[in-house]
């Protein structure tokens, strides 16, 4: 058993709801609080005396200077296995060009899938953990990630195996997705339908056999694929056993719809969802996920987070990091910057980063420092936990700890 503190604040999250709007009253913090952890769990946290003088057998770790510390947090949506570079899209666009002025030029999604499929193994290795180090940095510990820049059977598995490989290297906890179905590749012989059905019978199985995903995500819109063929893939790959997530609403609402039908993990991206379907997503267990990072990077409107809280969704935020729409990774500058414009409380974006996103993966029992959690977290030098979102990502993490130990 291991005492860590004193922590000037102690911000455990416990007894928030998992879904709809909440107040900043109903944050729970501990001041000149301690973590008590056993077996890699959260046992106990309180007033650090108290706790002291309660378990004379702790071994404490004592903290320096003034410090306070929050759950860890859970980037729910990353497609951080990737090859290349896209900056000169993002130059592209902001000069004017359009999106197939873009493509024609050599960018786009499919040369990131060029520059992956060229990549070697250990490049890609390489990269992949030099961002997984990025985010732990940051206070992540658990980490979503997509394939999708393969698109075909030899290199979405290389895209998974690296991913797998990356876990025996870190602590972070890792959750790999299969998105096969990212956009039909340019070299593939046949329309959607057929490359949907290529995903289920050739790729899928060897995923499956392999265990290298147990999620899969499709990006539904007008340049990649169209809800009816999508829905009926989804249906298919639900009955193979894997768990679904859903690209949905970026740029023309409907799927968010088809999302929450067949009974979606989470429906990300939402920022053209509609009245209707907000509501709709509100009275369901899908996970609204807002990726307010691919809005920076493209200059597009936000998520209507606020509203969806309001209606009682499950409201997670996640990074969408990503070598086109989002290059910049920082979740917490983002998640900052959303709650600027759609008027979120603190609570509210600390929950949406934490067991809200967890929730997402359907990870229990992290992104609270609660009783038997996991003793992931991540502390500040700073005497008020407010100014973490108030700096907007640029406050550094003083710590950051994975199963009560600190890395
Ligand atoms: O989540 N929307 C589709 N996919 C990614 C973008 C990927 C890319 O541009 O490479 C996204 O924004
Ligand atoms: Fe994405």
């Amino acid at each position: 058993m291991k005492l860590i503190g004193p922590f000037k604040q102690i911000v455990t999250l416990s007894n928030l709801s998992l879904r709809g709007k909440l107040s900043d009253e109903q944050l729970e913090i501990i001041t000149d609080g301690g973590i008590l952890i056993n077996d890699g769990k959260v046992q106990k946290t309180g007033d650090f005396e108290a706790l002291k003088i309660e378990y004379q057998d702790a071994e404490i770790e004592s903290t320096e200077g003034e410090q306070i510390a929050l759950p860890a947090f859970v980037d729910s949506h990353t497609h951080i296995c990737f090859g290349g570079n896209r900056a000169n899209d993002f130059a592209m666009r902001n000069a004017g060009k359009t999106y197939l002025e873009i493509a024609e030029s050599g960018g786009g999604i499919w040369s990131s899938v060029q520059h992956t499929r060229n990549a070697s193994e250990e490049e890609l290795l390489k990269t992949l953990l030099e961002r997984i180090d990025f985010l732990i940095a940051l206070g992540i510990t658990t980490i979503e990630i997509k394939s999708g820049y393969g698109l075909d059977v030899e290199n979405e598995l290389k895209m998974l195996k690296m991913i797998k490989k990356a876990q025996e290297k870190t602590e972070a906890t890792l959750v790999p997705t299969c998105l096969s179905a990212h956009l039909k590749p340019r070299d593939f012989e046949g329309n959607n339908q057929e490359y949907l059905n290529y995903i289920i019978t050739k790729i899928l199985p060897k995923v499956k056999e392999e265990n290298l995903a147990k999620r899969v995500d499709i990006f539904i819109e007008k340049s990649a694929f169209q809800p009816e063929e999508s829905k009926d893939f989804l249906l298919k790959t639900k009955e193979l056993g894997f768990e679904i997530t859903v690209h949905a609403d970026q740029f023309t609402p409907g799927s968010s719809r088809i999302a929450v039908e067949v009974g979606a993990r989470s429906a990300d991206h939402l920022e053209a969802t509609v009245e209707e379907d907000i509501k709709f997503l509100a009275q369901s267990d899908t996970v609204a996920t807002a990726l307010p990072g691919a809005s920076l990077g493209l200059g597009e409107k936000f998520t209507p987070a606020r509203k969806l809280l309001d209606a009682g969704a499950i409201l997670a935020i996640a990074s969408d990091w990503n070598p086109g729409s989002a290059p910049m990774g920082n979740l917490i500058t983002q998640a900052s910057i959303l709650a600027a414009y759609e008027k979120l409380t603190t609570a509210e974006v600390l929950a949406g980063i934490t067991f809200r996103s967890a929730f997402a993966l359907g990870l229990e029992g992290r992104g609270r420092l609660e009783n038997g959690w996991k003793a992931d977290f991540v502390t500040f030098k700073t005497n008020n936990f407010q100014n973490v979102l108030y700096h907007q990502g640029s406050l550094k993490t003083e710590n950051v700890y994975i199963n009560g130990d600190r890395i």
